[in-house]
């Protein structure tokens, strides 16, 4: 992907192969206590796929069969299970659409301990202060990698089509729909050779083309200006329907992580490979 222009809505060619769709974010209210996934040896999630599967184990996590349509209705129900500290959602019969779309996955400190390889009897409070420890001590730095699953389904040029994928439309003002809300960009600085992981979301403009704005001051934002500077358009990586943790790594700032990157293999013994 290559970012067009500056400074709104920079145009990506969209290109993705993953069959998740996470989206809705939420900050999880109240604190949630149950059992301990690291005592019962869950804590080795590597993917979105383990993330559901432990959910569902959980009892975190509930499939809806029933025909929900992508416009408003899939947000109006995830909006009120989630006010309930409902589970997770994984919707399974989107109108018109084969992919399933997975809602709530942050919505309550249960599933957050989940995500963060932690103790499921942590409260918000301590679950906190583990998250500061991850993201201040122990940065590794990342591994780089010549193949990987990404690879296996491989769409390109004018066979790409966004619409192909069930984004929802959220809200009844929103101006389209949202490919991705809890989702994560790679990019790297041409200067320094670091990574950068952020959460931005993604509008999707047209069949080709989904829009992110970042915000002035991100490190995208001072990331994307050094390529400005340089004449040159900044390739992106956007990720849709990866690991939530990576998509928290996104929405962090990490003091001391030369690069996000380094800071998310200690975090839950879960490896970034580029
Ligand atoms: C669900 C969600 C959506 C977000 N969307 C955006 C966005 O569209 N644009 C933006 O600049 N920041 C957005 N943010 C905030 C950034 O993820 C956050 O500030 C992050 O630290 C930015 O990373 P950076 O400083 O490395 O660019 C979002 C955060 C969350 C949790």
């Amino acid at each position: 992907m290559l970012f067009e222009s500056w400074p709104t809505c920079n145009s990506i060619n969209l290109f993705t192969q993953q069959p998740f769709h996470i989206s809705n974010f939420l900050i999880p209210a109240g604190a949630y206590r149950g059992n301990s996934l690291r005592e019962e040896g869950h804590n080795v999630m590597k993917d979105l796929r383990d993330f559901i599967a432990t959910c569902e184990k959980e009892g975190e996590l509930r499939r809806v069969k029933a025909e929900v349509d992508w416009d408003l209705e899939l947000s109006h129900i995830c909006k009120v299970v989630e006010e309930k500290s409902g589970p997770a959602l994984l919707f399974e019969n989107v109108k018109g659409y084969k992919s399933p779309v997975l809602t709530g996955a942050f919505a309550t400190t249960k599933r957050l301990a989940i995500i963060l390889g932690k103790s499921t009897n942590l409260s918000m409070v301590e679950l906190t202060k583990a998250w500061v420890d991850v993201a201040t001590k122990n940065v590794v730095p990342a591994k780089e990698v010549k193949d990987g699953p990404i690879f296996e389904n491989i769409v390109d040029g004018d066979k790409i089509d966004t619409f192909a994928f069930p984004s929802p439309k959220f809200y009844e003002l929103d101006g389209g729909r949202y490919f991705g809300t809890a989702v994560f960009m790679t990019i790297q600085d041409p200067d320094t050779g670091d990574i950068n992981l952020g959460t931005y979301r993604m509008g999707v403009l047209d069949s080709k083309t989904v829009g992110v704005q970042l915000l002035k001051g991100k490190k995208g934002d001072r990331i994307l200006k050094k390529y400005g500077k340089k004449g040159k358009k900044m390739p992106a990586c956007a990720i849709i329907g990866g690991d939530p943790l990576h998509i928290f790594a996104g929405a962090a700032t990490v003091p001391g992580a030369k690069s996000v990157m380094m800071w998310l293999e200690p975090c839950a013994v879960r490896l970034w490979r580029l």
